[in-house]
């Protein structure tokens, strides 16, 4: 098939490789002309295990083309993917004005005779693709033959490429059988479950998907603090709750809160949603003050353990950048966030992520933070080690050399990462979430009540 993916983020360009890759005609259209420029020279401008070579190979086969100019990229096209950002605006609902410019600009340059889908697969609060409709009809030429789908997205940053091949569920909501026919045909290859139903649910079942998992990291984040107070192991706890197949295992890692470019706004997005409906979705405010207190709750252990407001002459050693691991995104990452809260009390800091370096350093600025190029070179000469982000390779640190390099043997674990016990043996003191440590009670600080 013919298609055109608008917008060449972390979901257009993997999405565009991707359908690609399936044997699709494929051109991505984006208004930024230097990231066009640069995935043109072959160069990715985002970290995506997989994506480079499965560009380079659809380049070179001719399936796959970028473009700045969306009248080209809509010619011909029998599907138009709308892969643009949806940031959260001050309000807290979805900024919807890429997906309005680009339903717009799709309707002027709808001049070619083939029917086509046009499919939003940014995350859309509920009655957007309506609205995408009326506008495409307000600027398109009578002749033109149309109609809208929603198709939500659910790839991982991280592992999108993957997801993508390979999809758990496609989610396709369409108001007509000739628009849903098209999009049984383009998915119909994977074998995979389609759930197929009207724009409006499509819409809610991507918010309703994030919010939930949000909840069940908010949820194992409260009980990890109600561990800690309790004397229990919110690792232990987690463990037992998710061997409950109703329950699962993933998203009970307890650690310094959720961040990145969706569960925020999204969950944001939603509890806006409601309240525009007249109805009032209190979990969801709950979900996020308990997000937000996460990391003042992290930020804590390291104030109490070094005596309290003022940081001043003190050094910390940042492993993490990225909003999670896997990624190069630092959008809304928690660990920028923790590393603001320590430099406004003074504390200097040295900073290491594998991928996330770059992006970190638009956000941190590149004057007073040092930007170490290793795991090791980061501790150097610091009073404490912090590990903000979940990558693999903090996992398997030598922890003789560790303790050489910092100036005293002490770790603060934000992501409940490394073993408890191995890191207690080799003589640290080991500050996680939600966990004992050694024999020792944790006293339990108030500080919820200045922030709630
Ligand atoms: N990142 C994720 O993990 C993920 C997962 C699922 C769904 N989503 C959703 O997908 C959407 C895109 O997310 P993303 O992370 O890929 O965003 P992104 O910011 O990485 O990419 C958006 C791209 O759209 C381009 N763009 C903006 N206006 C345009 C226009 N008028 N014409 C052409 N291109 C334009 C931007 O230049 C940018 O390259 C969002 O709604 C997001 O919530 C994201």
């Amino acid at each position: 098939m013919k298609l055109c993916v608008i917008g060449t983020g972390y979901v257009g360009l993997v999405g565009a490789a991707v359908f690609a890759d399936w044997g699709n005609e494929v051109i991505g259209v984006d208004i930024d002309e230097a990231k066009i420029k640069k995935i043109e020279r072959g160069i990715m401008p985002i970290y995506e295990p997989g994506l480079s070579d499965l560009v380079l190979l659809n380049v070179k086969q001719k399936r796959l083309s970028f473009t700045t100019n969306l009248k080209k990229g809509i010619q011909g096209a029998e599907i138009v993917f709308i892969c643009v950002g949806t940031p959260q605006s001050k309000s807290g609902s979805a900024d919807l004005s890429q997906v309005w410019q680009v339903s717009e600009n799709i309707g002027k340059f709808m001049t070619d005779k083939i029917y086509k889908v046009i499919v939003t697969k940014s995350t859309v609060p509920v009655g957007t693709n309506e609205k995408v409709k009326q506008i495409l009809k307000k600027f398109a030429p009578k002749s033109a033959k149309f109609d809208v789908a929603s198709n939500p997205e659910f790839l991982r940053e991280g592992c999108s490429v993957k997801d993508m091949q390979k999809t758990e569920r496609t989610v396709v909501g369409t108001e007509t059988e000739r628009a849903m026919k098209v999009m049984r045909k383009f998915y119909e290859h994977l074998n995979m479950p389609i759930v197929e139903c009207d724009l409006r649910s499509s819409e809610m079942i991507k918010y309703a998907s994030n919010a939930f998992l949000a909840t069940k990291i908010s949820f194992i984040n409260e009980m990890a603090q109600l561990c800690e107070k309790a004397g229990a192991d919110v690792v232990k706890v987690a463990e037992g709750m998710g061997l409950d197949s109703r329950i699962g295992s993933k998203f009970l890692n307890a650690g310094i809160g959720y961040g990145g470019a969706c569960f925020p706004k999204d969950v944001s997005a939603l509890r806006r949603t409601s309240l525009d409906f007249a109805y009032d979705f209190a979990l969801l405010q709950g979900v996020m003050r308990v997000n937000d207190v996460q990391k003042h709750y992290f930020a804590n252990k390291i104030y109490e353990e070094f005596g309290g407001e003022n940081l001043s002459g003190l050094t910390f050693a940042c492993l993490g950048l990225a909003f999670k691991g896997d990624t190069d995104d630092t959008r809304e990452s928690v660990a920028i966030k923790i590393i603001h809260l320590l430099r406004g009390r003074g504390a200097q800091v040295r900073v290491y992520d594998p991928e996330a370096m770059e992006n970190a350093k638009r956000e941190l600025g590149t004057s007073s933070v040092f930007f170490a190029k290793d795991k090791y070179e980061v501790l150097k000469g610091a009073d404490a080690m912090l590990i903000l982000t979940e990558w693999g390779e903090f996992k398997d640190m030598d922890l003789t050399k560790v303790k050489k390099l910092l100036k005293k043997p002490l770790i603060f674990d934000g992501r409940n990462l490394l073993d408890k016990k191995v890191v207690e043996a080799n003589g640290f003191k080991y500050l996680a979430i939600g966990r004992k440590t050694g024999s020792q009670k944790q006293k339990a600080p108030d500080f919820r009540a200045a922030i709630l």
